[in-house]
């Protein structure tokens, strides 16, 4: 039940972290597009440039949610192994930027002096932008590297998007398939992989030196889990299939709830049909 129970609290980091980043890149907003009305207000300029009730409060907001989205960052991060990315190293940095600046803006509040609230002001951007970084190089680790830019690259510089036609990926194409394997491994048998093996055996942790987030490295004929043709003769049928409480099921019995007989069915097809 604990391991649900922090498996929960990690996943929560997927929602928590849009916090910081749409509160932050607000009060900054807020903050400069009020500045940019200097002139037309009579106001002392130590007055005009204390920092606005409303964005501190919003910065007070992304500072709470920052905490909570770096801490369940980590325990995420822990699940999938401890690379030291971008993302994270971005991420921390983040945190300290945004520390320091909270700081920087209590000093304003109490002061009121010019000089603290342009401390503050001055701090606030840089931090807006890198969370805004850091849920960039995020968002690479969840959709793939380049999902938010690649649309772009397409425009720049148009070329077979081997997503959207998978057939013309030269790596697949030496696989021999047909296109209805491709689209059944696609729709089908990567989605079940990806809900119960890729967090041991994808991008960032390969258990047993095995990846299976992609139909090239499943079918990758030197580690010969499958046997195209013949599923009785495949050892990724015959981990799956194992009783449940068997040391060696895939995935292992304390980490992930074995598959379902209709997913085993669906893969026992796949395999059948490859030639
Ligand atoms: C919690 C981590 C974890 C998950 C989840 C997991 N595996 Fe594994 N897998 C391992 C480990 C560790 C090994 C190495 C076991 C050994 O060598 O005894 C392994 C080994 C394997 C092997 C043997 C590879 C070889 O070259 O001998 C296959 C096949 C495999 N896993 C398939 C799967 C499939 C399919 C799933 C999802 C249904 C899955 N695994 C989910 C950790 C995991």
């Amino acid at each position: 039940m604990l391991t649900h129970l922090i498996e929960f609290i990690a996943r929560l980091h997927m929602v928590v972290l849009h916090f910081p980043i749409a509160l932050i890149v607000c009060a900054a907003l807020v903050e400069t597009t009020r500045l940019l009305w200097f002139r037309c207000t009579r106001r002392s300029i130590a007055d005009h440039f204390r920092p606005s009730n409303a964005a501190s409060v919003m910065f007070a907001f992304a500072f709470a949610s920052t905490i909570v989205a770096i801490t369940t960052g980590l325990i995420l991060g822990y699940d999938y192994g401890q690379s030291a990315d971008l993302h994270r190293i971005l991420g921390l940095l983040s945190g300290a930027l945004i520390l320091i600046t909270a700081i920087a803006l209590l000093i304003a509040l109490r002061k009121s002096t010019f000089k603290s609230s342009i401390v503050y002001l001055a701090l606030l951007c840089p931090s807006a932008g890198a969370v805004c970084a850091t849920g960039h190089f995020g968002g690479d680790l969840t959709h793939g590297k380049g999902f938010l830019t690649n649309p772009l690259k397409q425009i720049i510089n148009p070329t077979p998007d081997p997503q959207s036609d998978p057939q013309s990926d030269p790596q697949i194409q030496a696989l021999n398939l047909t296109a209805e394997s491709i689209e059944i491994y696609n729709t089908i048998i990567q989605p079940i992989f990806d809900n119960s093996c890729i967090k041991c055996h994808g991008k960032r942790k390969q258990k047993a030196d095995l990846r299976l987030d992609s139909l090239v490295f499943t079918l990758d004929p030197e580690l010969n889990i499958i046997e195209r043709g013949s599923p009785d003769d495949s050892e990724l049928i015959y981990l799956i299939e194992l009783p449940a409480d068997d040391e060696e099921i895939m995935p292992p019995q304390d980490e992930a709830d074995p598959l379902t007989q209709d997913q085993i069915q669906s893969i026992r097809n796949w395999i059948q049909s490859l030639i």
